[in-house]
């Protein structure tokens, strides 16, 4: 253990765990399995917004099983994509700035801010449109938000 992990994994681990790998996927393994993920939110997101936008007739059933899906996949365990040498400088194809490694505590509470909106979102979604749409921009900030500090632009 080296001295970040030592100090992230008395301190953050048991609040999130999102903090340090315990079993180690390779760096490109983990930027692969944060990209995966990733891209695994986009559909849920579009269901939310183009209803929030009125692009789509609002519909609770579809609004409420994107919320949840969203939620579900908010709260998957992250602990082993951040292993060090997986930054965008280290791992070709990568968008993980480096900076991520010198703040971890940070992107943590970037990612605690996805899991409130989406936990809210998972509230309001189904009760009608109005509480949809005043959900919706926390969830869109949370991912805007942590790509603005920690992803690398294209
Ligand atoms: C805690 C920080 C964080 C949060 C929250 C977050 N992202 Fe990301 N996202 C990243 C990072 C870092 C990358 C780059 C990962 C890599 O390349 O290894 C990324 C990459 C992506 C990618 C790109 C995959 C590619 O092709 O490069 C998409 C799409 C994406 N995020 C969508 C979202 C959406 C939608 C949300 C909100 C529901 C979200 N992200 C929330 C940090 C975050």
């Amino acid at each position: 253990m080296n001295r970040m992990t030592k100090l992230l994994s008395v301190s953050l681990i048991a609040v999130a765990g999102f903090a340090l790998a315990q079993t180690a996927l390779s760096p490109m393994e983990a930027h692969e399995a944060r990209e995966a993920h990733m891209k695994l939110y986009g559909p849920q997101l579009k269901i939310l917004g183009d209803m929030a936008k009125g692009d789509t007739a609002y519909d609770a059933a579809a609004a409420q099983a994107a919320a949840d899906k969203l939620a579900e996949l908010a709260m998957v365990d992250q602990s082993t994509w951040w292993p060090e040498g997986s930054d965008s400088d280290s791992v070709a194809g990568s968008r993980a700035l480096p900076v991520i490694w010198t703040d971890m505590e940070g992107i943590m509470a970037k990612q605690l801010a996805l899991e409130a909106a989406a936990t809210s979102m998972q509230a309001a979604a189904g009760v009608d449109l109005a509480s949809l749409q005043g959900a919706m921009g926390a969830v869109g900030g949370s991912c805007g938000g942590c790509h603005e500090a920690y992803r690398k632009p294209e």
